[in-house]
């Protein structure tokens, strides 16, 4: 995000918005002393674990890490984007945000948008059940199960072969063809002001939001032959696929109310599962699992159960799902279906008896992933310090450290390493595999220790980052939000942390800023700051020498027998040269 032009809205309305008042609106805050506290919205909070500063206007979560200010508790609270929260407290103010469309003009462009999505259900809805030209969509769902009821309940509808069917409703009621471009359902020739219908001879399912609002569809064909089998919306400024559920609006009291959420990939295994019995159920559709989808069900409940087609695409992905819960924080279950079966077979096949035992059956991830492991390691498909790799590399994926010594506990029991062994592995071991767009969970950023207290150190004592510090901090500081605010704050001229903050719109910067200000009790002065962050600096390069040890060390075991001596010989070089530096800096610790 960086600079904006709305840097100057962003401060007013920081300036005039308390985030005491903000916050208090959502979640009942208790005053102590100079800050505030209540249970945190972002986990299952027991005891009031966040704090709220009023006068640096920040909160932060001493149990979750979720961190920030008022924008980025508005966008993690409420799913908001920073650029949604941003025009809903401009409004609030009665500031304007110049360059845009105002609130106003956007939110009636909403209701607009929702009104002709309506419009076009009640057509495809009445169609599916009254039109006589419609019996064998009738037929197709009554051959899958889906009984009127069903349909009546999720506003199923059909849509018939011609280019022009919803086209002509949207003439005949003299709706603007812009609006049908813009959801989506009328598509715009090239460079013309024409428009034809994007669903053709499909069933449709509206795909619609717990507020009941429809912001999407679906559409199937009714032949294999057609292509593709499922066509969906466009994303539109009402569709965001990426947080998007199917059937989220009918199941979701069922979800809060067993304390579970079945977790299925396709619209009819939504159907098929509800109309047999399991209600707690949610669909992504189209799209990955992602960190957006998580942070929602996280707000229901904690416990997932995922439930993906039985063949080995389906497994893959339901592995991919299964870490990004497990990066935010949720530990689920799988269900394996027998091999080329899908739950909507599945349930169909065998009832929801036999389905509900196998969900009560499934299996921890984590159990999961060490049984995968166990299997492929026993066939020889890699060797045990690769084993060791693969395992470390899961770990780093564990949000929850309850959940991440556990799994350290079973990985010793099932494999034999020491787990002072994994968990120093962990610690020092190969890098984790973190890529820039790596999700997490709402608002809270996982954070090295010693890179956390250079950043508090920096924060309090600016000082004491000499430029000699400031020089090589590259080297040994591995999170770039860190490295950013130590630079900026070193080099910039903030007169106190409030003015850094509105600099930063990082949302994982300012979570950080956040856990750093709340926690910089223990910094007693700036003496022991400075100890501090020797010691910071020192461990951290100590670490670095570590890692690069282990990969020589291995490059080392590695070498062909046929490789050349000059080879060898550099590397064993180097290694004696990394052994006498990290003797060096271990000396220095003491
Ligand atoms: P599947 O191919 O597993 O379809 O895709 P399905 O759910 O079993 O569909 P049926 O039972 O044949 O009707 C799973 C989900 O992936 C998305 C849809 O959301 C689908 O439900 N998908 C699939 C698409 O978006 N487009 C496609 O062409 C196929
Ligand atoms: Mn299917």
């Amino acid at each position: 995000m960086g600079t904006s032009s709305y840097d100057f809205a962003i401060e007013e309305i920081k300036r005039r918005l308390s985030i005491v008042d903000l916050i208090s609106t959502y979640i009942s805050l208790k005053r102590s002393g100079r800050t505030y506290t209540g249970l945190c919205p972002f986990h299952d909070d027991k005891n009031p674990s966040m704090q709220v500063n009023e006068e640096k206007g920040l909160y932060h979560c001493f149990s979750c890490g979720a961190g920030g200010d008022i924008f980025s508790f508005l966008v993690n609270y409420r799913n908001l984007t920073f650029r949604e929260a941003l025009e809903e407290l401009a409004q609030k103010l009665n500031i304007t945000l110049s360059t845009d469309k105002t609130k106003k003009e956007k939110s009636s462009n909403r209701t607009n948008l929702l009104k002709v999505n309506n419009l076009a259900i009640s057509f495809f809805h009445k169609n599916l059940l009254k039109n006589k030209n419609s019996a064998p969509a009738r037929d197709y769902l009554a051959g899958r199960g889906i009984t009127s009821e069903i349909a009546k309940e999720f506003k199923l509808g059909y849509v018939g072969e011609g280019w022009d069917n919803l086209f002509s409703i949207f003439k005949e009621k003299n709706v603007p063809f812009q609006y049908g471009a813009e959801t989506g359902l009328l598509v715009r020739k090239d460079g013309r002001d024409e428009y034809y219908d994007r669903f053709r001879h499909r069933i449709m399912f509206p795909i619609i939001d717990v507020n009941g609002d429809i912001i999407g569809f679906g559409g199937r064909v009714l032949s294999e032959n057609d292509k593709p089998k499922y066509l969906n919306s466009p994303e539109s400024s009402l569709y965001k696929k990426r947080s998007s559920f199917y059937g989220l609006f009918n199941s979701i009291e069922h979800i809060k109310k067993s304390g579970r959420v079945i977790l299925v990939e396709g619209y009819m295994d939504f159907l098929s599962l509800f109309s047999g019995g399991i209600k707690n159920v949610a669909a992504t559709l189209g799209t990955s699992f992602s960190a957006d989808h998580s942070r929602i069900l996280k707000r229901y409940t904690k416990n997932v159960v995922i439930l993906y087609d039985g063949d080995e695409s389906g497994i893959k992905a339901a592995l991919r799902t299964g870490e990004i819960l497990l990066q935010t924080g949720i530990n689920p279950k799988m269900v394996i279906l027998p091999d080329g079966t899908d739950p909507d077979r599945y349930i169909l096949d065998n009832g929801q008896d036999s389905l509900e035992s196998l969900i009560d059956d499934s299996m921890d991830l984590v159990e999961y992933f060490i049984n995968k492991m166990s299997g492929e390691f026993n066939s020889g498909r890699f060797s045990r310090p690769e084993l060791a790799d693969h395992l470390i590399e899961f770990a780093h994926k564990i949000e929850s450290s309850v959940e991440k010594s556990h799994y350290v506990k079973q990985c010793s029991n099932t494999f034999g390493f020491r787990e002072s062994d994994l968990h120093s592995l962990l610690n020092t071991g190969p890098a984790r595999s973190d890529t820039p767009g790596k999700p997490k969970a709402a608002g809270t950023v996982e954070v090295d220790s010693y890179e956390l207290l250079i950043l508090k150190i920096c924060l309090k004592y600016p000082e004491l980052i000499t430029a000699a510090i400031a020089d090589t901090i590259n080297d040994y500081i591995g999170n770039p939000n860190i490295l950013e605010i130590v630079k900026k704050n070193i080099s910039g001229n903030y007169e106190d942390i409030n003015s850094l903050i509105n600099s930063i719109s990082d949302p994982d910067s300012q979570t950080l800023i956040s856990k750093a200000v709340f926690s910089s009790d223990d910094i007693i002065d700036k003496n022991f700051a400075e100890k501090m962050l020797k010691e910071c600096i020192n461990r951290l390069k100590l670490r670095k020498v570590k890692e690069k040890l282990l990969s020589k060390r291995n490059q080392i075991q590695h070498l062909k027998t046929d490789s050349d001596l000059d080879t060898e010989k550099s590397l064993l070089e180097d290694y004696r040269n990394l052994i006498l530096e990290e003797k060096q800096l271990k000396s220095e610790l003491r």
